[in-house]
């Protein structure tokens, strides 16, 4: 542990012993172990995580190459972003072929020898599943577009005639998240594909206009999905991450709305965009980070998941279902992980929380109290391939809070703040019970590229936003693995198909792994200390001498006493703490060792 020598006076905040007076708003149980309730899920970008043949792109051979980190670092499973055959519209969250892997990344045989490694490392492994849209290359699609109007072909997906004398106006004032009109029309005259004209119907896309929205009423798409799941369970997959898992069914009538298509990821509608505040959490830990509308978190999609609860209970070895839904407040979010229909659901209302004690707590105990609620754990994340990463999201101050991604000339974030509370943030996440996600690079302290030019970007928000969002390739980088390497060591020919930055160099993984006091080592030690204590499945009591702090946040949970301060004075711990972790260096004044700003440790109680 690094120490600062500190001259200041005695600090305005001490805690004077390690068995401090708690609230206890969360209880300890190990009545139910399934591993997803505690588990450290590291998500796999995979075209940026590791290249095996060269072509600039990350594949699966290059993931089962790197089994070892995740054994390394400590994490219990992964979870893979789509490996599927995609024409890779929007990173292939647009599926042409949700039973085959896509060649860029390899085969359905490497997969399986991905699956076979982890497996035998005792390492799950969770796969992607994108049943709100395909992409228009999908067999389906295009058959659709063949068959015409009134088709049964075309019932499978949202087709609708348009409004205005010729049909010429869209069938609702829905916005894609991406921007621009959530709808496109087609042709329904042979020529089409060459002429380009279109005097046809509309079709819904709530994303790219190459991502077809399903129609969840239909029959024939509920069974094609359970038919799905069916085929990765077989293959022995632990798991599912659901994406838009709040999207599938869409209220009857498809209904104008006016109000904004709110959604962090990739949106040009996010509420936090422009805004120059932090948003703080509200007592049920709203920050403006869910969707509403009558496109999203209706009632029917609880259905879809009762259903494949059941698809999944006969299999061995407790497989779950994740859900990406960005639903608030939290006690609409719980309703996702009911008994009987997922089993965990990302925390966006934590991730979105700004870096203030007071709204930390709040957005912790509201999650805290809606997951126990219905039984299930809380799912902490703070990075994934949706938002700017937390090394340089954490560094934006006094301008937008949570932009969709960083442009060369945005206000840029401070590096070292970032990281500082980065690594802060971490810590008191890894600290909480439950299960928590990180994402790939974040554990060698990766910031997001910032200054990328705009004519490499890949992002389809880039242009459907009217080039007024950067969007999400800042945090999509391939990653550093070794320093001194052409391309940091991302594959055997120095190709990346993303350039990453010059910092990068000092997050490589060979260097972050031989460095005392690093991210990596920080995230070690951490996850090793949770696995050891059972913190997974602890408890969460808030310190009371700190309950009205507006610069400390404390909390025990099992041995383990959590302290962050946000403030600029250092907060005395007791006499003789035995300090475990450490985000970053400590004071010590006299014979009290001090937490400084934006720094959290666990103290051993
Ligand atoms: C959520 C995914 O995380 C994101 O990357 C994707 O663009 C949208 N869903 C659409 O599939």
């Amino acid at each position: 542990m690094t120490h600062l020598d500190s001259t200041s006076a005695a600090p305005a905040l001490e805690l004077t012993t390690t068995s401090p007076t708690v609230s206890v708003i969360h209880a300890a149980s190990d009545v139910a172990r399934e591993w997803w309730r505690t588990a450290v899920i590291y998500q796999v970008y995979p075209r940026s995580f590791a290249d095996a043949d060269g072509d600039g792109i990350g594949d699966i051979p290059g993931i089962t190459s790197k089994l070892d980190h995740f054994v390394d670092l400590g994490v219990d499973a992964v979870w893979l972003s789509p490996f599927y055959r995609s024409p890779q519209a929007d990173a292939g969250y647009d599926v042409a072929d949700y039973r085959e892997v896509d060649p860029l990344f390899g085969t359905n045989a490497d997969f399986e020898a991905l699956l076979e490694g982890a497996h035998a490392r005792g390492l799950k492994v969770i796969a992607d599943l994108v049943p709100n849209h395909t992409s228009d290359d999908h067999a389906w699609f295009q058959a659709a577009l063949a068959a015409g109007p009134g088709s049964a072909e075309r019932a499978r997906y949202l087709f609708r005639e348009g409004q205005g004398e010729d049909g010429e106006l869209p069938p609702n004032n829905w916005k894609s998240i991406f921007g621009g009109p959530a709808w496109t029309r087609v042709s329904e005259r042979a020529a089409a594909a060459t002429d380009g004209i279109t005097d046809g119907q509309w079709y819904l896309h709530m994303f790219d206009t190459r991502q077809p929205d399903l129609d969840w009423e239909h029959p024939e798409v509920r069974s094609e999905f359970e038919d799905i799941l069916r085929f990765w369970l077989d293959r022995g997959v632990d798991g599912f991450r659901i994406d838009v898992a709040h999207g599938m069914v869409k209220a009857p009538g498809l209904p104008d709305w006016d109000g904004d298509v709110a959604m962090v990821e990739g949106s040009s509608e996010a509420p936090g965009a422009v805004d120059t505040e932090p948003h703080e959490a509200a007592e049920d830990g709203s920050t403006g980070a869910g969707n509403s509308g009558p496109m999203f978190d209706q009632e029917g999609v609880h259905d879809i998941y009762r259903a494949w609860h059941k698809v999944l209970a006969p299999y061995d070895g407790d497989r779950a279902l994740v859900a990406e839904a960005w639903v608030e407040p939290l006690s609409r979010l719980a309703r996702y992980v009911r008994s009987d229909e997922m089993h965990q659901a990302f925390n966006f209302s934590y991730l979105t929380t700004a870096w203030d004690a007071a709204a930390l707590r709040g957005v912790v105990t509201a999650s805290l109290e809606a997951s126990d609620a219905v039984g299930a754990p809380t799912t902490w994340v703070l990075s994934n391939h949706d938002v700017i990463r937390h090394a340089s999201r954490m560094g934006l101050t006094g301008a937008a809070v949570r932009p969709n991604g960083i442009g060369k000339n945005d206000p840029q974030p401070d590096a070292e703040l970032g990281l500082r509370r980065a690594r802060a943030a971490t810590l008191q996440m890894l600290g909480l019970p439950g299960s928590a996600y990180v994402y790939q690079g974040e554990e060698l302290g990766l910031p997001e590229h910032t200054d990328l030019d705009d004519d490499l970007r890949q992002d389809p928000a880039w242009w459907r936003s009217g080039y007024t969002e950067a969007g999400r390739d800042g945090c999509r980088v391939p990653l550093p693995w070794v320093a001194d390497a052409p391309g940091y060591g991302f594959g055997p020919t120095g190709k990346t198909w993303l350039p990453q930055p010059d910092t990068y160099k000092e997050c490589a993984a060979d260097v972050q792994r031989a460095t005392e006091g690093s991210t990596y080592s920080m995230y070690k030690a951490a996850l090793a200390t949770r696995r050891a204590k059972d913190l997974g499945l602890g408890s969460l009591g808030w310190v009371e001498d700190f309950a009205s702090s507006s610069s400390v946040l404390a909390f025990v949970n099992n041995d383990v006493l959590v302290v962050t301060n946000f403030g600029e004075a250092p907060v005395a711990l007791p006499e003789g703490a035995e300090v475990l972790i450490t985000s970053g260096p400590l004071t010590t004044t006299g014979d009290r060792t001090g937490v400084p700003q934006d720094t959290t440790v666990w103290v051993q109680v």
